[in-house]
């Protein structure tokens, strides 16, 4: 059976091409829905609390909506609150994020690490994106609210990158469509390349549990198999989704 926590008004929650800050709900309803669904991966053993700084996250919110440059973005709202809590929560040492586009996914993991929502201090955090021109826009982003420069934004192919990797990661986000037509069937491969630096008690945040079901099949088929991985929660609180899985 699949874990889910899913929010009743979750279809109103869309991604806009045209707008990149859809205001749908009073920030009250927001922080409520993303508490529950926090709450949810407490119980299924997922996080080990709900708690993150409120304050810290409108901070962080704020930098990116006046300095970053966003063509569009599916990051819902609530989706970009929900990411940053997770990273603030379980305060990754090593994060990595594959298919960072513009940097706006980037941020909204790394946000909780570096600029001014930062909450603790990471060893590495590092964003690949395979399309050189979408990479520099995405350093440029990221460097308009990390004074520290610490990020790395490398304009680079997920699957070598990680079949390389010697390190541990503690968070993995997926976000890339492979080109030639794979779409979002190429998580199951950046999966299986990065499968070696993950821990035990590593997390692996899918974006596009939802609306890319379909291509993510023999992804999610994967993550929900428990003598694969610990277990494995799909979070539905937007038409896009987020699948967390804890190795
Ligand atoms: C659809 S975008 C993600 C957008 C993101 N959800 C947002 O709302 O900002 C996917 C990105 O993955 C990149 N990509 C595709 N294959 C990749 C790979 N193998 N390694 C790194 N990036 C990749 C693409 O160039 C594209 O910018």
């Amino acid at each position: 059976m699949t874990m889910e926590f899913v929010a009743a008004d979750w279809q109103k929650h869309a991604f806009k091409w045209d707008e990149p800050y859809p205001c749908y709900e009073t920030p009250e309803r927001e922080i409520a829905i993303v508490d529950q669904a926090l709450e949810a991966l407490v119980q299924a053993g997922i996080l080990p609390h709900t708690k993150y700084d409120g304050e810290r996250f409108a901070a962080h919110r704020g930098a990116v909506r006046e300095r970053f440059e966003i063509p569009w973005t599916a990051i819902t709202p609530r989706m970009q609150r929900l990411l940053y809590a997770i990273n603030a929560i379980v305060q990754p040492r090593v994060m990595v994020a594959v298919g960072i586009f513009c940097g706006n996914t980037f941020i909204s993991n790394a946000g909780a690490a570096i600029g001014p929502g930062a909450v603790y201090q990471a060893e590495r955090l590092v964003g690949l994106e395979i399309k050189p021109t979408e990479a520099a826009r995405a350093r440029r982003n990221v460097a308009s609210v990390d004074a520290s420069r610490s990020a790395e934004v490398l304009a680079e192919d997920g699957i070598p990158w990680l079949q390389a990797f010697a390190g541990t990661i503690d968070l993995l986000y997926l976000d890339a469509d492979g080109t030639q037509g794979r779409g979002k069937s190429i998580y199951l491969d950046l999966l299986e390349t990065g499968l070696h630096s993950l821990r035990t008690g590593s997390l692996v945040l899918a974006h596009n549990s939802v609306n890319c079901a379909g291509e993510l099949a023999d992804y999610l088929a994967a993550v929900r198999d428990p003598s694969r991985f610990h277990v494995s929660m799909n979070i539905v609180v937007d038409d896009q989704g987020l699948e967390v899985t804890r190795r």
